[in-house]
């Protein structure tokens, strides 16, 4: 099998409440600029290569799209590349989106939304993606407070049939357990990737335990966050890379899945090789040896 012809299938399933995906799936934040995620003078991206990107991951049978409705620059959308390319959506794809932040018409941020405002957010959502039901929604927080009340908010939202399951993102552990209080949780979206901190490895644990999915984000860009993957890497993700004869990307995506059979990727890409590329890292064994040296990187060396 080339990297051309690897689909998602071969990185193995995972199942999101009663939605059944494929490992490796794809992040539509990148999709809408070119550069910086968010910058404000950041280039709209270019809205036939979006597409065609998106359309290429579903061939690729990536069935797992992580969007949002603030994931825009001044003249694209993520969540209407998303209805534009592939709506009438495949009956087995699976859209998550996240709802908490929010940015007004020019792209500044607003204050994360109330308990209240979360439904005008869920119904932003269906709006743009055309749907009359969102497959899975994450609450996306910042800070340690509690998130019962808006966590409650959206449960009702599930319970009126708006949304089918319910995620966090940015969470600490406290925060999982309050929500499991309330209504259950079938995935984590956190920070996470080589170098990861001794605490993160233990959530990503706990989620495993407890059948969450756990879903890392910046597992390629790392410390880059919002400016994206820096074209130098630390030495020994190379040595790695140049033993399989990949890229450092495609060994950042298949270490992260090497954690556990519940850790799923949603590498965003804007670009049509580094999709091909980042659905081929689904496929890549790495041995005791190379998981060892890896997992020992620590944060300020990657
Ligand atoms: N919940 C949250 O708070 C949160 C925060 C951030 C992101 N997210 C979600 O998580 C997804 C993943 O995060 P992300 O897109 O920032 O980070 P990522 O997947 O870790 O990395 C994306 C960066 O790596 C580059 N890249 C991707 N594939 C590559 C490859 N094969 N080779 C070389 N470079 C490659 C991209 O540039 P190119 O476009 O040039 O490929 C971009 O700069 C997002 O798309 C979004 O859906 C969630």
């Amino acid at each position: 099998m080339t990297t051309e012809t690897i689909t998602a299938a071969a990185s193995g399933s995972w199942t999101l409440g009663d939605l059944a995906v494929h490992r490796i799936g794809f992040g539509a934040m990148r999709l809408t600029q070119n550069g910086e995620a968010f910058a404000a003078d950041a280039v709209p991206g270019d809205r036939r290569r979006a597409i065609s990107v998106l359309r290429r991951a579903i061939e690729l049978g990536v069935n797992h799209i992580d969007t949002a409705a603030f994931y825009f620059s001044s003249l694209r959308s993520a969540n209407e590349l998303i209805n534009r390319a592939l709506a009438p959506y495949p009956d087995d794809l699976v859209i998550t989106t996240k709802v908490g932040p929010g940015r007004n018409p020019s792209g500044e941020w607003l204050p994360h939304a109330t308990p209240k405002q979360l439904r005008g957010q869920v119904e932003e959502n269906l709006r743009q993606l055309g749907r009359d039901h969102l497959d899975v929604v994450n609450l996306r927080i910042v800070g340690t407070d509690s998130i019962a009340e808006r966590f409650g908010a959206l449960a009702e939202l599930r319970e009126a049939g708006l949304i089918r399951h319910l995620g966090l993102s940015n969470i600490r552990p406290h925060h999982l357990a309050e929500a499991q209080a309330i209504a259950p949780v079938v995935c984590v979206q956190n920070m996470y990737g080589i170098g990861a901190s001794p605490e993160q490895e233990e959530f990503l644990r706990t989620c495993g335990e407890q059948g969450v999915a756990f879903v890392p984000f910046y597992s390629i860009a790392g410390t880059g966050r919002e400016a994206g993957a820096a074209t130098d890497d630390n030495s020994q993700v190379h040595a790695v890379a140049r033993a399989h004869g990949v890229s450092a990307a495609q060994i950042r995506l298949a270490w992260t899945l090497h954690r556990g059979p519940h850790v799923l990727a949603i590498p965003g890409t804007g670009n049509p090789a580094h999709l091909t590329q980042n659905v081929a890292a689904g496929a890549l064994g790495l041995s005791e040896d190379e998981l060892t040296v890896l997992g020992s990187l620590h944060h300020e060396a990657v």
